[in-house]
């Protein structure tokens, strides 16, 4: 477990529009698959009462312990997993089947503000990038053992970075000598290969696409996506409603394509819901966030 946590800083994304498009009612079992700092679960937590239930999880423990602050009710359970699990999560916890889900993809605030995992550029802790650090490895050992063609294709893949055979060059020269071990080594890295201003917005740190890139290869983010998607299928009650907050081109396209499925799913959002000009305004991290949502067929019992 990481260090102890004082109050949440994570200001939760279109909160207003999952309230409207979740459509959510008193006596509802809802499941928050990505709990965080418990934002949205509070605000869920408190549309579903008298009697709602909630079943909270993450796969990050020091997230657990925000969320616990936010909802002290212990008729809320907090369980660490991934939301890939989440069938088998809810019946360990004999939470009934869900009537919402809510999936709010990516990093939290309180994540980027931990000194210990290297989430943020300036980290001089080692850099991890796990969200989970019970599994796989840390960003430090994956960049000490990839291959260069292997680093080159996940810049490329997962943040579209312009000059990701560079920066996969640098790596590789630099580790035979300067093995990469904290946020900051790599931060300057990225520096040195694309200059202070980058490749991405002027008001991006250099090494923004590179720590995307990274933070999704070590937690395999689009794998536990696709298997969550997946078991979203059966674990919602038929009829029940899902609503997944995407950060990032490739985890929207995977969310699109499933709610395309209409052997299990009626779209609610034809178009994805995005954040207001005064939400993006407020909250720079909105403006990337995609909302879609869709109704699990009401006599589909596949699975
Ligand atoms: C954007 S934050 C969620 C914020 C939350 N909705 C709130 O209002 O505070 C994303 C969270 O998802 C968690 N997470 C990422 N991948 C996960 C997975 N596969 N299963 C469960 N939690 C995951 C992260 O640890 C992080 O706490």
């Amino acid at each position: 477990m990481t260090n102890q946590p004082r109050a949440a800083r994570h200001v939760p994304v279109l909160a207003r529009e999952v309230l409207q498009w979740m459509a959510l009612a008193p006596g509802m079992a809802v499941l928050d698959g990505t709990v965080g700092a418990g934002g949205h679960s509070r605000l869920m937590w408190e549309a579903i009462q008298p009697e709602g239930r909630l079943l909270g999880i993450d796969r990050d423990t020091m997230m657990l312990q925000f969320a616990r602050q936010q909802l002290p009710d212990e008729r809320v359970v907090l369980c660490q997993g991934s939301y890939a699990d989440m069938e088998e999560l809810r019946s360990r916890c004999n939470f009934p089947q869900p009537d919402r889900i809510l999936l709010d993809l990516g990093l939290s605030s309180d994540q980027l503000a931990d000194k210990e995992r290297g989430f943020g550029f300036d980290a001089g802790g080692p850099l991890d990038l796990r969200f989970d650090t019970s599994q796989g490895i840390p960003a430090s050992e994956f960049l000490q053992t990839a291959s260069e063609n292997d680093l080159t294709a996940m810049l490329q893949d997962l943040a579209d970075e312009p000059r990701a055979a560079s920066i996969a060059r640098e790596v590789v020269l630099t580790r035979q000598t300067n093995p990469l071990r904290t946020a900051g080594d790599l931060a300057q890295l990225c520096e040195r290969v694309l200059g202070a201003r980058g490749t991405g917005p002027k008001d991006r740190h250099p090494a923004t696409r590179t720590f995307q890139a990274l933070r999704i290869t070590v937690n395999r983010e689009l794998e536990h996506v696709s298997r969550g998607l997946a078991a979203a299928r059966t674990t919602l009650v038929p009829g029940g409603l899902i609503g997944v907050i995407t950060f990032h081109s490739l985890e929207d396209r995977l969310v699109k394509a499933e709610f395309r499925d209409e052997s299990y799913w009626k779209v609610v959002t034809p178009k994805p819901i995005a954040a207001s000009p005064a939400e993006q305004r407020f909250n720079p991290r909105s403006r990337s966030a995609k909302l879609r949502v869709a109704q699990r067929l009401p006599g589909n019992s596949a699975g």
